[in-house]
């Protein structure tokens, strides 16, 4: 599994540059299931979540080959297969989104009920389901598999009960060869649900409003091959302006779309750094203290869930009391108790965490429990005085690409090591 060792204290100063977005990914690969032909992506980040989902789509007869180590051809066209690989399936989330573009083709699916992040609360699907229904599906959930299928596909209109990503973007991907037009109102607005409207009205499909609370899709009957290049990742982008921010130096973020950074920038300006846009980068500078300030997660253009982690480590060593409202899940303030282990004050009631700045966090061994715990960690580690020991880093790996090569060429110390053998410590039998 392996785990990072990280001597904090180093300033960060120098550029990196940000990979494809894992969330645009995660859904624009599924999403060649509904395309006859050649779908060559492009800026396709090399993080484990996407090298799954394809060898999920290989292993349901898909022709999956890489190009080069960020563009990759998928043909979905052979594909007969309607089941997922249940154990693949179950390590990430996104792989729900076989059961739109499945049900979308071939008007029948059967995908095993989703894993990835587990923050500690619910992570219901029932407006993915309440979308499928609406447009004629009948679906069942049972042994841990979700199945539908339909005569056919009729456009509707459907309204949203919260505004949920993956929903918006599993009833896009049924809708997207419907019959008829589906209106899906109270949609998600993120930047990759834009990407995946433009990938697929690229291949030919009629998308319109993606970024608006108002998508209409028009059926149509064919998609087709082509070549869509993935957008930067706003998360990894943010978290590298964070690690900037925490450290303190001096840090030109590359390949970044700076409108989908500007919740993320107007609060690192509020606590004292300097972010200075670029067309397509970003500059973040820090060499004063930092100052408390209080943020709300909300979907886009809102403060990212996504970043909550991250901010609210920042915030562990900023003057003052910060309150962190988390608005888009029940619980994802888990990792606050391996924060705690590194001297950080978090009270946590419920949605909310109350952060007591401290003057330092200090190194110890923390377990991430999830992707963006886990990337908080590995900020924490990198702010803190002595060694931090980061575990369980299999999560972080799952959406961050080259990110122990990335802070290194940034100045950090941080190096990976695979976990030891365990080893049986009891003395051998007759030894004394
Ligand atoms: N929700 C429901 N019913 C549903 C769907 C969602 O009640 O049918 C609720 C959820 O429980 C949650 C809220 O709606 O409280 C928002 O969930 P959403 O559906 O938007 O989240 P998601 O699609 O499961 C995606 C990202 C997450 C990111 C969220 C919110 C992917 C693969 N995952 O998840 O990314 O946190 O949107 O922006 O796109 C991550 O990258 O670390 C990550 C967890």
């Amino acid at each position: 599994m392996g785990k990072y060792i990280i001597k904090g204290g180093k300033p960060l100063h120098g550029s990196v540059t940000v990979s494809g977005a894992k969330n645009a990914a995660v859904a624009i690969i599924p999403a060649a299931i509904l395309v006859e032909g050649i779908c060559r992506i492009e800026n396709i980040p090399g993080i484990s979540d996407v090298k799954l989902i394809l060898e999920i789509l290989e292993k349901m007869g898909a022709a999956v080959k890489y190009v080069d180590e960020t563009t990759v051809d998928v043909d979905c066209t052979p594909m007969t297969i309607t089941t997922t690989p249940g154990a693949l399936c179950r390590k990430m989330r996104a792989s729900y989104y076989i059961l739109g573009a499945l049900l979308g083709r071939f008007r029948r699916a059967q995908v095993d009920l989703p894993g990835g992040c587990n923050f500690g609360g619910a992570r219901p699907i029932d407006q993915h389901i309440k979308g499928f229904e609406a447009l004629g599906a009948d679906v069942k959930v049972e042994y841990g598999m979700v199945s539908a299928k339909a005569d056919e596909l009729i456009g509707t209109e459907i309204y949203l009960d919260v505004v949920s990503v993956g929903a918006t973007i599993n009833i896009i991907l049924a809708a997207c060869k419907a019959k008829g037009t589906t209106v899906i109102e109270n949609a998600a607005r993120e930047p990759h649900i834009v990407d995946l409207a433009n990938f697929l009205n690229s291949m030919g499909a009629d998308i319109r409003g993606a970024g608006t609370n108002v998508i209409k899709v028009k059926g149509v009957e064919h998609l087709y091959g082509g070549t869509y290049s993935i957008i930067p990742d706003q998360i990894e982008a943010g978290t590298y302006m964070a690690a900037a921010a925490i450290c303190g130096g001096d840090v030109l973020i590359k390949n970044v779309i700076p409108k989908h950074l500007d919740s993320i920038s107007a609060k690192l300006t509020e606590t004292g750094v300097v972010c200075e846009e670029y067309d397509d980068s970003v500059i973040v500078r820090r060499d004063g203290p930092l100052s408390a300030v209080n943020f709300k997660t909300q979907p886009y253009p809102g403060f990212p869930t996504d970043m909550q982690p991250q901010m609210s480590t920042l915030l562990c060593i900023a003057k003052g009391t910060s309150i962190v409202t988390e608005n888009v899940y029940d619980n994802r303030f888990k990792y606050t108790s391996e924060l705690a282990k590194m001297g950080a004050d978090i009270t946590v009631d419920n949605k909310t965490a109350v952060i007591k700045g401290v003057e330092s966090l200090t190194g110890a061994t923390v377990h991430a429990s999830d992707l963006r715990a886990g990337a908080a960690l590995v900020l924490a580690g990198l702010a803190a005085k002595g060694t931090t020991v980061v575990e369980d880093i299999y999560h972080i790996e799952r959406g961050y690409e080259s990110i122990v090569a990335k802070l290194t060429a940034l100045g950090a110390d941080i190096e990976k090591v695979e976990d030891e053998p365990e080893t049986d410590v009891r003395p051998a039998k007759g030894a004394v």
